[in-house]
């Protein structure tokens, strides 16, 4: 069985895992990292996304094995001492309803927002085509991720 290490939220984790094995069950099954969900088995939701090497990646299309020597950020690795400003958006904008699609959504949004900092209402939209919210809540998540930018910008002048 091959042997993986993986740094995820900042710890490093040793395993052997199935080569079958998709990364989102060993998040989730292996090291309890319940977070990041799973919504789909087309690869169509988005709900299992998590940042890998700086990059969103829906973790039900990848092997485990692919994640071998990569640095991973789930949702429950976000905050940092306080909710990042999407977390704290989404909350406050009430972007959700019963929150399944939350993480997913959140995690594309940080990608997003790194590549975009500033984005228009159409490049949310377009950003987060990959994420499907079953509650139809997109206009108060669009809201939440543009309200978050303006956050991180002025943090950003203020840094
Ligand atoms: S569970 Fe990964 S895209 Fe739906
Ligand atoms: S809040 Fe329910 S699926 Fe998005």
């Amino acid at each position: 069985m091959p042997s993986i290490s993986v740094t995820i939220n900042g710890t490093t984790y040793t395993d052997d895992v199935e080569p079958r094995l998709l990364f989102v069950h060993y998040l989730r099954d292996r090291l309890g990292l319940t977070g990041t969900n799973i919504g789909c088995d087309t690869s169509n939701c988005g709900a299992c996304t998590v940042m890998v090497d700086g990059s969103s990646v829906k973790s039900c299309t990848m092997l485990a094995v692919q994640a071998d020597g990569t640095e991973v950020t789930t949702i429950q690795g976000l905050a940092d001492g306080e909710w990042h400003p999407l977390q704290k958006a989404f909350n406050t904008e009430h972007a959700l309803q019963c929150g399944y699609c939350t993480p997913g959504m959140i995690m594309a949004s940080v990608d997003l927002l790194e590549r975009n900092p500033d984005p228009s209402e159409e490049e949310v939209r377009d950003g987060l085509e990959g994420n499907l919210c079953r509650c139809t809540g997109y206009q108060n998540i669009v809201k939440a991720v543009r309200s978050a930018a303006a956050e991180m910008r002025q943090q950003e002048v203020g840094a």
